[in-house]
């Protein structure tokens, strides 16, 4: 049996290497995003080791700690939802599929209902599961960035929404028949909006929105059209906080999400 303490040690080597291929990945592509840097690549790869070591001491493993929701409240009037009257009550007591029987909350969706430009994202995970708001855990604050550091718009203006509404357990990827089963409410909730531009954020989103397309790394940075709007497919944040590389990709697709808003007068 290997000892705990040359688990730990091969732990601490991963990281090392994480580090060290984390920082040759080098400057950041998309203007203000944070540098994959220790910070981020730590505290997850150190609780692992501590994990690790605690599963030898110890044979029940602790509860895993529960998670800061890193993106603040938006400053939004309370009526904000009013436009889509009494839609976010229907979606908040569905159960045409299995993730209302695991989820905490319903995730709606939230920003300006009269928004020109969309993020759809492919589901709610733990943070927003807990909290009722989209993108509120890492990859929000990632895609919060893209949005005001990047794209120099506030959280606010756009509408950030989700192609399913219930968490998936342990996040895994909504199932073909849950993104059909969702899909009425995100039909309802695009008609209510009426962007001009809705960006997909990776594979789940595109196909909700698109139907069967290639893969993401075929389709991204393309323009569709579909709900009356220019959909444009990118990395998701989530991959990009996994492969930083992936951001110049992106920067490149908002950058064209940006002259499309411009151009759509
Ligand atoms: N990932 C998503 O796709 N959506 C969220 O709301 C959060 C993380
Ligand atoms: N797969 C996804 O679903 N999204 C990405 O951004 C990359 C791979």
């Amino acid at each position: 049996m290997t000892h705990p303490r040359d688990e730990v040690r091969a732990l601490a080597r991963s990281l090392r290497l994480l580090l060290a291929s984390e920082r040759e990945a080098g400057a950041l592509d998309i203007p203000g995003t944070r540098a994959p840097n220790a910070p981020t690549a730590l505290p997850e790869t150190a609780a692992l080791a501590a994990t690790a070591a605690a599963a030898h001491a110890a044979p029940q493993r602790a509860a895993p700690a529960p998670h800061a929701t890193l993106v603040p409240p938006l400053d939004l009037p309370s009526e904000a939802l009013a436009p889509f009257g009494d839609l976010p009550a229907r979606v908040a007591r569905c159960t045409l599929c299995v993730l209302c029987k695991t989820r905490t909350t319903t995730v709606f969706g939230e920003g300006n209902a009269a928004a020109r430009l969309v993020f759809c994202g492919e589901g709610p995970g733990f943070d927003e599961d807990r909290s009722g708001r989209p993108f509120v855990g890492r990859a929000g604050e990632l895609l919060s960035d893209m949005i005001v550091k990047g794209m120099k718009m506030r959280r606010e203006d756009v509408f950030i929404l989700n192609a399913v509404k219930c968490r998936p357990p342990d996040n895994r990827t909504p199932a073909p028949d849950e993104i059909a089963a969702c899909r009425p409410f995100l039909t309802e909730q695009l008609a209510v909006i009426r962007p001009s531009v809705i960006v997909a954020l990776g594979n789940p989103a595109s196909q909700a929105l698109l139907g069967t397309v290639p893969g993401i790394t075929k389709i991204r940075g393309r323009i569709f059209e579909a709900f009356g709007a220019k959909v444009v497919p990118t990395y998701h944040p989530a991959y990009l906080l996994r492969n930083p590389e992936g951001k110049r990709d992106t920067w490149a697709d908002l950058q064209l999400v940006m002259r499309l808003i411009a151009g759509a007068g």
